[in-house]
């Protein structure tokens, strides 16, 4: 029926090329800050689609494209009005259909994303939720409100962009949304719901998609008695228990969801965004009939210190391997603030919130050019690790925030929802710089002014032109990288830890080692480590110099 739908030359059945996301490196598109093909300022599939030779170039083996179904918004596509068609701005199903034949004929994987907790406001189930149509509030979670006339919200959770949980309808109604009040969370108890995911991952996936990133994977199954929180600690959904996180019954739901996926011959993939408490919680969506992966978030929390990475690894690998999957690194994302900046200042002794970040910086000056150094060092050790590792687009510049982005350009619901306190993602979300001096940067072909967050000056230096051709470039590093990867870090092979003081993470794996210096001291390296790769040139005389890392061969020093 798609005949341009072929996955990237594989031979069915072919239980290793099956198992390509055990070890894949998966790039993150955010489609409308990547690439505008038609000049109004919005990045789109026609975009993407032209630059598909420079992600081969890069050596990736997958994308993942952030919502790409028409929206109106309200927060930048995870606001989803139908789960069955592309957002106009970004083009058409037939396009979207001849992105992935063309992706996948390039040998890159499409990964889309699925954004099941919630849909927009202008969804036409929620319009008919609020025409009171018989039985469409059911879908939704509407409950009367507390206090003598109603007019106290149903209980006390708040929205992860800050202020109440429930929006209260003209009739009295209220209604729950975690997000953004144009997001209403749905009623994952209502077969309707459940029925109608299933089919929207079967529409994709015979369209070609390889996979989905689930959006939220830890919300849609609420504690069915809605109690009260409790008073809560800035960012605490991530390390305590919450009746709106993270329940058992939402197991079920993957249960159901992978049985769609394996019916498919390759089966299909997913990856779960899962804010939990623990990594043994975590764990617990990666049981083998449940989803496959599932990012490991305490990795781009950790700061830039070795005692700290190593903790978060080996508790990462180890809860992973208990489930038998294989671990899922991140260094950024589209939701927190850029691993240049977040390296820039001060590292401190504990896990980092982005909210925390964000609020640091006005009293802290950041040092970019530290911070560049301690991200590719970081490349190295995410890379070399086992499992899938996913790269935020221009990290492969390496992209700083754009920390003074005028108020006035605002988009996140964050700055809003929180009163402005919290300037919120737009920083880490502007359009990528591909060539000249000036912006748009080559992003677009249409005036500077139009792409939809404003990029700043002096991003000139950082476009794929000005680096492509030199090899020391943030660029370089991650296409040498990439393309080492596969043959010095065979498969799942394990992490061999080698005894470092203080300050420096070593390990074996597969054909080579990994060295990295989070320390304030110069390392000297064993005499037969022949180094393959460096973070840093610095690095290339027998030592390793601070916030630097480096992949080697030899070496038998443990
Ligand atoms: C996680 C997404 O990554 C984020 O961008 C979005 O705001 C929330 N989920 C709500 O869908
Ligand atoms: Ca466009």
């Amino acid at each position: 029926m798609f005949p341009h739908a072929a996955t990237p030359a594989i031979a069915t059945g072919d239980k290793r090329v099956d198992d390509w996301w055990r070890t894949a490196v998966v790039y993150q598109v955010y489609i409308r800050s990547f690439s505008d093909g038609n000049g109004d300022g919005i990045g789109d599939l026609a975009g993407l689609r032209a630059k598909l030779p420079h992600l081969r170039e890069l050596c990736v083996d997958a994308i993942w494209i952030n919502p790409w179904y028409p929206s109106p918004m309200a927060d930048a596509g995870y606001d989803v009005a139908d789960f069955r068609d592309i957002e106009p701005a970004y083009g058409t199903l037939g396009e979207a259909e001849r992105l992935i034949a063309e992706a996948h004929a390039a040998g890159i994987r499409v990964i889309a994303d699925v954004v099941p907790n919630h849909v927009s406001s202008e969804h036409v189930w929620f319009r008919a939720a609020l025409r009171d149509e018989p039985g469409a509030r059911d879908r939704f979670i509407f409950r009367p409100g507390r206090g003598a006339d109603g007019a106290q919200p149903p209980n006390d959770w708040v929205s992860a962009f800050g202020g109440p949980a429930w929006t209260r309808l003209p009739d009295g109604q209220w209604y729950l949304h975690l997000f953004a009040p144009a997001q209403p969370d749905l009623n994952w108890e209502h077969p309707e719901v459940r029925a109608e995911f299933e089919d929207v991952l079967r529409f994709w996936f015979d369209r070609g998609v390889d996979g989905f990133r689930v959006d939220v994977a830890h919300g849609l199954a609420k504690d069915p008695e809605l109690p009260d929180a409790g008073e809560r600690l800035p960012g605490s959904q991530h390390t305590s228990a919450h009746p709106a996180w993270d329940q058992d019954a939402v197991h079920e739901i993957y249960r159901g969801w992978r049985r769609v996926a394996d019916d498919y011959d390759p089966p299909r993939v997913f990856v779960a965004e899962a804010w939990v408490p623990s990594n043994e919680r975590l764990a617990q969506y990666l049981r083998p009939d449940e989803l496959h992966t599932a990012f490991q978030f305490d990795f781009l929390r950790s700061p830039w210190r070795a005692k700290n990475l190593r903790h978060v690894i080996d508790d990462a690998l180890d809860q992973a391997e208990a489930v038998g999957a294989p671990a899922t690194w991140v260094l950024s994302n589209h939701d927190v603030p850029r691993v240049v900046t977040r390296y820039a200042r001060s590292q401190p002794d504990h896990l980092v919130e982005a909210d925390w970040e964000r609020a640091r910086w006005a009293r802290e000056r950041p040092d970019l050019a530290l911070g560049r150094r301690r991200a590719r060092a970081a490349a190295l050790l995410q890379l070399a690790l086992p499992g899938t590792a996913y790269v935020y687009q221009g990290e492969e510049l390496g992209l700083e925030e754009y920390e003074g982005l005028p108020h006035e350009h605002r988009q996140d619901p964050t700055w809003v929802q929180s009163g402005f306190t919290d300037v919120g993602r737009d920083g880490c979300r502007v359009p990528l710089p591909f060539s000249g001096d000036a912006p748009p940067y080559g992003f677009s072909v249409g005036p500077a002014e139009s792409t939809w967050l404003p990029q700043p000056s002096g991003w000139g230096r950082a476009t794929v032109e000005a680096q492509q051709d030199d090899p020391a470039s943030t660029l370089s590093l991650y296409r040498r990288a990439l393309a080492a990867r596969p043959s010095l870090f065979v498969n799942d092979s394990p992490v061999e830890w080698i005894q470092q003081r203080d300050g420096v993470l070593a390990f074996a794996r597969g054909y080579a080692q990994c060295w990295v210096n989070t320390g304030p001291d110069v390392v000297v390296l064993p005499a037969d480590l022949r180094i393959v790769l460096a973070s840093d040139d610095t690095a290339y005389a027998g030592i390793l110099p601070p916030d630097t890392a480096l992949w080697a061969t030899g070496g038998q020093s443990r």
